[in-house]
């Protein structure tokens, strides 16, 4: 997954016909382009600590949840700031003012638009209420503690043959971090108008080549 970065030509004549439609656009004094800029996300490396007396108490898991959840990028979608580069450093793990929209930028104005919550053990803004048993089903299902089916931009049909012991290690670590109170926005339905601003993710292939062998 990776964001737009613009459409693919099929070959020179029509990537000519294209800069020569840009042109004119650009005559005109409008390209479609001008309301979108490339931006690229940020890993975050560093995620925070546990609190030391949870650690203590439940060493294995939660050092291994760190691992993995540093390992699976969580942290890169889920924290305010990271999906346009410019990750928050107080604020890992803590949910992203910035959504994403899984949709193409040229065709669709007005996308959905969902924002990668808190999950942080914050009890009113994170996810501090969940049972253990929610945020399992959560990521290995993308249904989450209120009976949601999240679209699978939360990867987790990746996630969902994850062991036992490894998702049981993450919502150990997810536990043991200090919670953060951090709001994100609402997520937007399709055709209404977002308030906070969003990134598109999207794969596009060139129509050039139809097989994976490129025949
Ligand atoms: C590619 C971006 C991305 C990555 C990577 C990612 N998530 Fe998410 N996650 C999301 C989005 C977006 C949502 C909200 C989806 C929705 O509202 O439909 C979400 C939702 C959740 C939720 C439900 C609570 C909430 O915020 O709505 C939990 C818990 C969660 N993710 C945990 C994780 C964990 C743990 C990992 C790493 C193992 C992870 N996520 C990796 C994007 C991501």
């Amino acid at each position: 997954v990776r964001a737009y970065a613009g459409p693919m030509p099929r070959n020179r004549s029509a990537s000519l016909a294209v800069a020569a439609g840009a042109l004119l656009l650009a005559a005109a004094g409008f390209s479609p382009l001008d309301e979108f800029e490339p931006v690229s996300t940020a890993p975050v490396l560093e995620i925070p600590d546990p609190v030391p007396e949870l650690s203590r108490a439940q060493p294995g898991p939660v050092a291994r949840g760190r691992y993995l959840v540093g390992m699976l990028g969580c942290a890169n979608c889920h924290t305010d700031g990271a999906l346009i580069g410019e990750p928050h450093p107080q604020r890992a793990l803590a949910g992203s003012r910035i959504g994403i929209a899984v949709s193409n930028p040229l065709e669709d104005p007005r996308p959905g638009v969902v924002y990668p919550g808190n999950i942080t053990p914050d009890v009113r803004t994170g996810t501090g209420a969940w049972s253990d048993e929610a945020l399992i089903r959560v990521i290995r299902t993308g249904i989450d503690a209120y009976g949601r089916r999240h679209l699978p931009v939360m990867p987790w049909p990746i996630y969902a043959n994850i062991a036992d012991d490894d998702v049981l290690a993450i919502v150990a670590y997810l536990r043991a971090i200090p919670p953060i109170e951090f709001e994100v926005p609402a997520n937007v339905r399709r055709g209404e108008e977002a308030t906070a601003p969003f990134v598109h993710f999207g794969v596009y292939r060139s129509r050039h080549f139809s097989g994976p062998d490129g025949r």
